[in-house]
């Protein structure tokens, strides 16, 4: 049990028992990718992988960082928090700061944690460790800091510290996340419904690329601002336009002429990837299970040719499912450039599947394929 070696490892670095016991879950996403950012839809999950973290106060102005997975510790002191050249401790340091912009008055603290999400595998592990760092501080701190502005802090942690200019969905699923239930987030409004997942004989399973995806390094924040661009072109013939939520794709074809075909093939898959996931809501209600796979499809082909955030691996994982009848759906998830594909599959065919398609991967790529069954799971929460 992880929350065990986070106690042990804590009496050993620190020679106490921590005060708070956090766990934050990593996260998918059904469908809605890219959408968070241009103010539109998405349905994640909070997922049965987290990290753990132990706190407890030290009463100084430093705080002392042990991750157990890289086997490291990291110091920083309160008075001096400058984002850091990369590294796990930003996220930590990025918090911390959000409380000190806020008013939150929090002191030294010393902390261990450590977890089973897969790193770099666009599975939220950032997320994840933010939320966890956020709510834990505020427990320790005694400030009841809300959920919402928990999230919105981890946020605004990943912004300034680790420079990538995310949306909300990550931080929100894993903070907001229920057993069994899918969340549909309207980014704009942060309104927010539970969907129940009635998979009968199906299941979701992950699949890991081995491809790590560095968000930062990647085309991420490039898109952003391609789609960006395209919001500033709209605006010149409809100016309450704020936003491609906002955006129909008429208006897109009436100003087509002033796109360049990037900032074109951006939006109008932003466009189309909302409608998908209303008609993916729709395909649940109904028990539909067939055309919410052939939507995942259709995302997958969109984030491969319009957005162009996919890679060849990915695309190997879920042009290999199109002509087995037992897969219903299968797309790439997250952010992209690596990391994980999402499936809808028959559960009693999975095990057959991960022989063929394993031996394919690291025949076609070099790579040894890694698979995540996943459980729905509640968000972020104090377990001791
Ligand atoms: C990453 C970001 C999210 C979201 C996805 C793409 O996971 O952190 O905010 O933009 O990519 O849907």
């Amino acid at each position: 049990m992880i929350p065990n070696q986070i106690r042990q490892q804590f009496s050993f670095r620190f020679q106490t028992e921590p005060a708070v016991i956090v766990r934050s879950p990593g996260r998918i996403n059904l469908i809605g990718e890219h959408t968070d950012y241009n103010q539109g839809f998405v349905l994640p999950a909070a997922i049965d992988k987290a990290i753990y973290l132990g706190f407890k106060k030290n009463h100084t102005s430093k705080c002392s960082v042990y991750s157990l997975d890289y086997g490291q510790m990291e110091e920083f002191d309160l008075n001096e928090l400058v984002p850091r050249n990369g590294g796990w401790i930003n996220f930590i340091m990025g918090v911390a700061q959000q409380f000190k912009i806020g008013g939150l008055e929090i002191g030294g603290f010393d902390c261990v944690f450590g977890g089973d999400i897969p790193i770099g595998a666009g599975l939220s592990s950032s997320a994840a460790l933010e939320n966890g760092v956020g709510m834990g501080l505020s427990h320790l701190f005694d400030h009841s800091v809300s959920k919402n502005s928990l999230i919105e802090m981890s946020q605004r942690a990943e912004h300034e510290f680790a420079g990538v200019h995310c949306g909300i969905m990550d931080m929100f699923a894993s903070m907001m996340g229920k057993k069994d239930l899918a969340i549909k987030l309207d980014c704009k409004t942060l309104e927010y419904t539970y969907f129940p997942l009635k998979l009968g004989e199906y299941q979701f399973l992950l699949l890991d690329s081995k491809v790590t995806h560095a968000l930062g390094d990647s085309k991420y924040n490039t898109r952003r601002k391609e789609c960006e661009a395209g919001v500033a072109l709209i605006q010149s013939q409809f100016p309450d336009v704020k936003s491609l939520r906002d955006v129909e794709y008429s208006m897109l074809v009436e100003q087509r002429a002033n796109f360049s075909p990037n900032v074109w093939d951006r939006c109008t898959y932003v466009v189309e990837e909302n409608e998908r996931l209303q008609l993916a809501c729709e395909c649940l209600e109904r028990e539909d299970l067939k055309g919410f796979g052939q939507l995942m499809y259709a995302s997958h082909d969109g984030l491969r040719h319009k957005y162009e955030v996919s890679c060849p691996e990915l695309d190997f994982l879920v042009d290999f499912t199109r002509d087995k009848d037992y897969v219903l759906g299968a797309r790439m998830m997250g952010g992209g450039f690596g990391g994980c594909t999402i499936h809808l599959l028959e559960s009693g065919s999975a095990e057959h599947f991960l022989e063929i398609i394993g031996k394919e991967y690291k025949q076609t790529t070099g790579k040894e394929l890694a698979a995540y069954p996943v459980r729905i799971s509640d968000g972020t929460e104090i377990i001791a």
